[in-house]
């Protein structure tokens, strides 16, 4: 996939104008303009949002230019089954971008979020659809790049590659690493679907696969243990009853006794 980028200083959020871009560009009657605005690998970027969105429409806050804020502009051909693939995949294209700068180590946790330590570095928000028959998806990526705080509070502690590192690194060769590794990543899940992106995911969340979770869904909580993921995608877990259960959508704490919720 060739990735090329539109990049705007401020914007309410890229994941908006892609999914904008999208919706002008596929209009039967579309301008040349607006389809060439929106074709698969177009990658929006900011240097800051006035409303980033995160999962479950939470509110995703950045200061201007100290993180990647990053939307692909993605045309799925698998089967919609296999879409449960494409959270995992920005996710692990951001922990193959991540690791050459962090040798302790980033994992992954389930669906979507990048971890350095227990701590959260990044967070992912796949929305998807159809526009008349034409499937459609964007990939919207936060990384903490420049932060040296995080003022608020936060369901789970954040940290940034500064404070991970001790040292700036530029959010332009942040952006570069994880295109690199989504637009590889996507066109081999185009050609052979998810297993290889699962395989490869568990490799880097074995810190909560097996592990007690506590899984929130709905406004409720329950005590769960993680024990696998699903060819789809979906986490398995051995729930109240004993029983396998796989799960879909929701959040998930770890039992770390890090965590700080809102
Ligand atoms: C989450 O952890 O809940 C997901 C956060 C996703 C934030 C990114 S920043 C770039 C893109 N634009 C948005 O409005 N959201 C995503």
């Amino acid at each position: 996939m060739n990735i090329t980028r539109i990049h705007f200083e401020s914007t309410d959020s890229t994941n908006a104008e892609a999914k904008r871009r999208i919706r002008e560009g596929l209009k039967p009657d579309a301008a040349d303009v607006h389809r060439a605005g929106c074709v698969e690998g177009t990658v929006i970027t900011a240097d800051h949002q006035t409303s980033g969105r995160g999962r479950f429409d939470r509110q995703w806050e950045d200061m201007a230019g100290q993180s990647v804020l990053a939307s692909y502009i993605l045309y799925p051909r698998r089967a919609p089954e296999e879409w449960g693939g494409l959270p995992l995949l920005a996710g692990l294209a951001v922990q193959r971008a991540l690791s050459p700068l962090l040798p302790g180590g980033v994992q992954l946790k389930w669906p979507n979020d990048v971890l350095v330590d227990g701590k959260k570095i990044c967070g992912i928000l796949v929305e998807s659809g159809m526009l008349g028959n034409q499937p459609w998806a964007v990939a919207g990526i936060g990384i903490n790049v420049l932060q040296r705080e995080f003022p608020g509070s936060y369901r789970y502690p954040p940290t940034s590659l500064l404070l991970e590192r001790g040292q700036l690194t530029e959010t332009g060769e942040v952006l570069q690493a994880v295109s690199m590794e989504l637009g590889a990543l996507y066109d081999r899940w185009q050609n052979e679907g998810s297993s290889f992106v699962i395989e490869e995911w568990k490799t880097h969340a074995q810190h909560m696969l097996p592990a007690d979770i506590v899984l929130h869904q709905d406004g409720a909580d329950r005590d769960v243990r993680a024990i696998g993921l699903a060819p789809s995608g979906a986490l398995i877990v051995l729930n109240e009853k004993g029983e396998h259960e796989e799960v879909y959508a929701g959040d998930v704490s770890l039992h770390t006794g890090k965590e700080t919720e809102e």
